[in-house]
């Protein structure tokens, strides 16, 4: 019985190694020969993983040249195969910090006890080369290959800028390895330029990379702006060599190649730990992409002792980040109406743990994307979730998609009640429901004047809008003010104490400042910035409405659009009876943040000043970081530009505000540093 169920285990085992082995093999062709990959490097990881982990269980059935075994692709052909004085291998993986632990356990054994320093870097997601040099001159770049051959892209690596073509006091025989990249800001920028040009779009920078270093024609590969790190030698005939990773790093450096500045060196493993820790953390305020560290141990003489396995070295791990991009199926696409009734489509998903959170929808955007994307109900999709970016997905996975699957199309009519024809005009890229009466948008209008950036009234989620205004008790906003704790109670879910709870959160709405009752409105372009400025300049809502065009469009930080726009909302009758309305309801109009008033003795320690701020700072909500900054005189505008007087940051912050701040030389105010910047208004270099 037992050996019937081995040998059964073993076919399914067999089956399951052999399926494997192909789509591993597909997968490999399309990154490393095709630069096109088809799904992300974390679900490769997998199958690698699961391939070589039934190969060790099954020895019988293990073979040399199985892609658990190999790696990287063979040579394309364009280039002229290249054979590696010494072989370029790839690294093992630990995907988490006990495989991590584990590793430096082997290390200590294998070396008996003997103390090891590490070295962590950042793995830099682009591709592997190798620079040779003889008698100081670049003779030859050659990309990985299959770890023996690589491709000779010399021509193209010598347009790259900043990477020496001849130096001074290195070996006659010298080769420097590291990783070509294309910087996020070089991405971003070729991008812009595609869709100014109509043309394609480069999907990520990694496979931008990897097709830019492998154009035939060298000058397209200049166009495309690439960078290098280096961090490694190859063959190099030293007289007197390196004795340990820090002594190669400085050398590569001090002969003028670009090293990457966050290396750390630790005695310990927990200091591995950490540094993986806050790499993790940091990875999105860097300008390149990183998907991982790299340990490194220091000493050379203990790298030789310790030597390789049949793929990789034993003396450097990879410690790779949890994956950003994942797959799962796509169950269906549907749409969602807006409070302005601009529609969005979005995914339904099978829920995927990806980027931190279990993402189980994503936005599509518009109908134009969705076709753009060919994304199909019923595909195997890519979600991508990066930092505090919100899912989306990249698009389907060709391969997988099942047989009759059928293109997507826009509906044509909503799903409410009211049957209502969408439409898109000519020249447009969102498609619209135009229903004055759409319960959907009316929905949306009541969250968002609920929601924490407005009126900010808690526990007046989505649920609980859907059941007042179906059930009738609830129209508009307006009807919030009227509503007993009777009302709520009798609204499923709520008890006696939650609906009391509830009707208290409205109450306590009614006492606003002015400018979240005018960016509660939701009136187009009119953000909380603008709001501020218009109401500590006018004094109460109604004094902003009453305004004269060019009254409004005169405050600066407003403008004539914003200006307009309030003109606009505030032509429309129905607007005016709902301001009546809010007014007898009792809502305060002309409430200013404590500091504006006469009574405040804050000192107006920013007056006039613009102050961003990124990421979370402890002890305040974000609406709470905005109004430090009003009650300062500031103003707390939600992007960095040249005008902004500083930058504060805290945890995940945003990456693109950083970069824009240290373009603009924008002073950055640590997070810790808030409350002490509130009450001076001095930036660091005043102390
Ligand atoms: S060392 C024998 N250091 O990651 C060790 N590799 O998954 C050679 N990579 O093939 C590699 N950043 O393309 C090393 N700081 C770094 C790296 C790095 C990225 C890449 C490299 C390597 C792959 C392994």
């Amino acid at each position: 019985m037992a050996s019937a169920e081995h040998a059964e285990g073993a076919s399914d085992a067999a089956l399951r190694i052999s399926e494997l082995r192909i789509s591993l093999e597909y997968h490999n062709r399309r990154y490393h020969e095709d630069d096109d990959p088809e799904i992300p490097d974390s679900e490769f990881d997998l199958l690698v993983n699961e391939l070589r982990r039934l190969e060790e269980e099954h020895p019988e059935l293990a073979s040399e040249s199985s892609p658990g075994v190999t790696v990287g692709g063979a040579p394309n052909t364009t280039f002229a195969p290249v054979v590696h004085a010494q072989p370029m291998t790839s690294l093992d993986n630990a995907m988490d910090a006990d495989e991590l632990r584990a590793w430096g356990s082997r290390i200590e054994k294998a070396l008996d006890g003997e103390a090891a320093r590490y070295v962590c870097e950042l793995k830099i997601d682009g591709l592997a080369v190798s620079l040779r040099y003889e008698d100081g001159h670049l003779v030859t770049a050659a990309t990985r290959g299959d770890g023996r051959v690589g491709e000779d892209v010399t021509a193209n690596v010598r347009t790259i800028q900043g990477l020496p073509q001849v130096i001074d006091g290195v070996p006659s025989v010298f080769e420097v390895r590291g990783e070509i990249y294309m910087a996020r800001s070089v991405f971003d920028a070729l991008n812009v330029e595609a869709t100014k040009a109509g043309e394609r779009l480069l999907v990520n920078p990694r496979n931008a990379a990897a097709g830019s270093l492998r154009q035939k024609d060298s000058a397209a590969t200049a166009r495309r702006r690439l960078s290098m790190w280096a961090y490694q030698l190859g063959e190099a005939a030293f007289d007197v060599a390196p004795e340990t990773h820090t002594e190669t790093l400085d050398f590569i450096r001090s002969r003028g190649f670009p090293v990457n500045p966050e290396v750390a060196a630790f005695d310990s493993f927990d200091g591995v730990l950490d540094f993986c820790v806050s790499a993790v953390d940091r990875r999105h305020e860097l300008d390149y992409d990183v998907d991982g560290v790299v340990i490194k141990v220091d000493n050379l003489d203990q790298r030789r002792r310790l030597g390789f396995t049949s793929r990789a070295p034993r003396w450097a791990i990879a410690f790779k980040f949890p994956p950003e991009e994942r797959l799962t199926r796509l169950i269906d696409i549907r749409v969602s109406v807006g409070r302005t009734g601009r529609t969005t489509p979005y995914a339904v998903l099978e829920p995927v743990f990806v980027g931190g959170s279990t993402v189980s929808m994503a936005t599509l955007h518009n109908e134009d994307q969705v076709r753009a994307k060919d994304v199909r109900p019923g595909d195997t999709v890519i979600v991508r979730k990066a930092g505090d970016v919100i899912p989306e997905v990249v698009g389907p996975v060709l391969s997988e998609r099942p047989d009759g699957l059928d293109e997507w199309s826009f509906p044509e009519v909503c799903e409410c009640p009211l049957k209502s024809r969408y439409v898109r005009a000519a020249g447009e890229a969102d498609t619209r429901c135009v229903e004055p009466q759409c319960p959907f948008q009316r929905d949306q209008k009541i969250m968002y004047w609920a929601s924490r950036g407005a009126m900010d009234i808690e526990g007046l989620g989505e649920r609980t809008v859907v059941q007042l205004t179906e059930s009738g008790r609830v129209r508009d906003v307006a009807d919030l003010y009227a509503l007993s704790v009777d009302d709520v109670e009798a609204l499923e879910g709520f008890a006696r104490m939650s609906a009391e709870k509830l009707v208290a959160a409205i109450d306590e709405s009614r006492t606003r400042p002015a400018w979240r009752v005018l960016t509660a409105f939701g009136v187009k372009h009119l953000g909380p910035t603008a709001a501020q400025a218009l109401a500590s300049k006018f004094g109460s809502v109604r004094a902003v409405l009453d305004a004269t065009d060019d009254e409004r469009a005169a405050v600066d930080g407003v403008g004539e659009v914003i200006s307009a726009s309030v003109t606009n909302w505030w032509a429309d009758e129905r607007h005016r009876d709902l301001v009546d309305r809010l007014e007898t309801a009792d809502v305060k109009f002309d409430v200013m943040p404590a500091s504006s008033t006469a009574a405040s003795n804050l000192a107006q320690t920013l007056d006039g000043r613009a102050v961003v701020i990124t990421g979370s700072v402890p002890g305040y909500t974000r609406e709470g970081g905005i109004e430090a900054v009003v009650a300062r005189g500031g103003t707390s505008p939600g992007s960095v530009s040249k005008k902004t007087y500083a930058l504060v940051v805290g945890d995940g912050a945003g990456a693109s505000k950083l970069s824009k701040a240290e373009t603009f030389g924008i002073p950055v105010i640590p997070a810790a540093d808030f409350d002490r910047f509130l009450e001076t208004g001095n930036l660091p270099s005043e102390g």
